[in-house]
């Protein structure tokens, strides 16, 4: 009875796939078909469809070099097992995706479902809620007031560092940067969500359990969860144990969040200063805008994922390109030097430095954290694009950033680092205003933390050049080969040689 159970199930997953046409098996009965212009794709494998680009390796590089080879850079239809997905590999359809209200939702994979995110604003269908929660980001969140007045901590989280790298420096004669990066970016994102900084020395046990939430968080939603394209699958397979980590994880989650409210409750007043946390801010909402407790941990624990690693990631990404192009730093050095002149260096500096401001968006050009920009779309209605091609309803709908950035119809030498293609030439809008180089996405879901991700890196990258010279280290070269997790970082973490200058302990 099994036995022809499966015998017939294989027999017409293989006729299905037989007859599917451009797309693959997701795509069948013509779906790809329903402008006048079809949408070109591979034919994938039978019941996989073309998973196996997307579970292992750089997703970003494949799903470009087939898009390239199929003349389908404007878009590609896939199959990741029976979902129906498409790719946009060009500014132009990139725009219509991103921009379209009919993209405003995402599909939700199982890790996330199961860490609470859809009460968060990541995942939220578009809706009343998922708009309150937009409102209360851009007003209150990550207004420019908030982001200001969170300039101290920055400042202190980036003075700890900057010990931290002095005493490396001293005892080994190198400095692995990414472990200071991010504790500097844990704590900073922790101080502006919850208004608590850890110390190593003091925090030691508290600060490695969270540590370890936030890296099982990571892992947990960056996995390639099978079951999320083939359900069935998880019956039999299901290699990362995503369901039973993500039980594991919640209660955690949960208790160390609702802990921390408790204590904001405890401390007394409702009334928010510019330098509140975002518990504060959340606790002092009234009316339609209050939040119960359980939207509160996700909102907040949502922050704490998204702002930690690419801030982390993104700072070693300039730092990597700096050691490897000397005359760019010392170029960048010399801005810094004439801005500075015997005052700090303040945001408000910072954002008036062109040079570094061409330095960060370059690296965003060349190492964009979300290649594919992370979280994908859901069409919630056929959607027409303006070259003549449909993309039916229910379909997930990615932008390959990495490959707009990498394209030499879009960008001249894409390939070479080059921070003065945007001193020199045009200025380009890296917040969503410029499909060729969207780095935080576009259009209503576009990154709530650009500027405060912006700011942080600006000004940890302006300290780090000015406090220190990067040299290579010998022993390790820089080497920019690529890992595709929740953010795509350097699978070989920088080692550098940093000489201080500047430093005063
Ligand atoms: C270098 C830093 C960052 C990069 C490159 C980045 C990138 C992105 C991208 C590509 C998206 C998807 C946008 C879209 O679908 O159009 C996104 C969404 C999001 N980001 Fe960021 N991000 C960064 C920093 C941050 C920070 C610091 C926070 C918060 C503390 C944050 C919070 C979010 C949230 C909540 C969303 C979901 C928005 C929604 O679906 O409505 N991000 N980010």
């Amino acid at each position: 009875m099994i036995l022809s159970l499966l015998i017939s199930f294989i027999s017409v997953s293989l006729l299905t796939w037989a007859f599917a046409v451009g797309g693959g098996i997701a795509w069948k009965n013509g779906r790809n078909k329903k402008g006048k212009t079809p949408i070109p794709g591979p034919h994938g494998l039978p019941i996989f469809g073309s998973l196996f680009v997307l579970s292992r390796g750089l997703a970003h590089r494949s799903l470009a070099s087939m898009a390239q080879t199929r003349a389908a850079t404007q878009l590609m239809a896939f199959s990741l097992g029976s979902t129906p997905a498409v790719v946009a590999s060009d500014p132009h359809t990139a725009r219509e995706i991103l921009t379209s209200p009919h993209f405003a939702n995402r599909p939700i994979k199982q890790s996330a479902k199961s860490l609470m995110f859809s009460r968060a604003i990541g995942f939220a269908p578009n809706g009343t809620y998922w708009r309150l929660l937009r409102k209360i980001s851009s007003s209150h969140l990550f207004s420019p007031r908030r982001i200001l007045a969170h300039e101290p901590g920055r400042q202190l989280d980036f003075a700890v560092m900057l010990r931290n790298i002095a005493s490396e420096q001293k005892l080994s004669g190198s400095v692995s940067l990414r472990k200071h990066l991010q504790l500097a970016a844990l704590n900073n994102i922790m101080g502006s969500v919850f208004g608590k900084r850890y110390d190593p020395a003091q925090d030691s046990g508290e600060l490695e359990e969270l540590r370890e939430m936030v890296k099982e968080g990571f892992d947990l939603l960056g996995a390639f969860n099978w079951s999320d394209y083939i359900p069935w699958l998880s019956y039999f397979y299901d290699p990362f144990r995503v369901v039973e980590r993500c039980e594991a994880l919640v209660p955690r989650v949960r208790k160390l969040v609702r802990v921390i409210i408790e204590e904001h409750k405890l401390s007394g007043s409702r009334k928010v200063s510019d330098n509140a946390d975002f518990v504060d801010v959340l606790l002092s909402l009234e009316g339609e805008e209050k939040l119960n407790e359980d939207d509160m941990v996700a909102v907040l624990w949502e922050m704490i994922f998204r702002g930690t690693d690419t801030t982390a990631l993104l700072t070693e990404w300039v730092m990597a390109e700096l050691v490897l192009h000397q005359e760019i730093q010392t170029k960048l050095r010399e801005e810094l030097k004439s801005a500075v002149a015997g005052n700090t260096l303040t945001d408000a500096v910072v954002a008036k430095l062109p040079y570094l401001q061409a330095v960060i968006k370059e690296t965003l050009r060349v190492h964009p954290p979300g290649p594919l920009l992370s979280w994908a779309r859901l069409a919630t209605s056929d959607v027409q694009l303006s070259n003549g091609m449909v993309i039916p309803a229910n379909t997930t709908a990615m932008v390959n950033m990495w490959a707009i950035t990498h394209d030499s119809h879009v960008w001249e030498e894409p390939h070479v680092f080059k921070p003065e293609r945007f001193t020199e030439g045009a200025d380009v809008d890296v917040r969503g205003g410029d499909l060729r180089l969207a780095p935080f996405g576009a259009g209503r879901r576009v990154c709530p933390g650009k500027n405060l991700g912006l700011v942080t890196v600006g000004l940890w990258v302006a300290k780090l050049v000015h406090h220190f010279e990067w040299g290579p280290d010998g022993d390790h070269t820089v080497d920019l080969s690529e890992v595709l997790k929740l953010s795509c970082e350097m699978k070989h973490p920088l080692s550098a040689v940093a000489s201080p200058r500047n430093v005063v302990f």
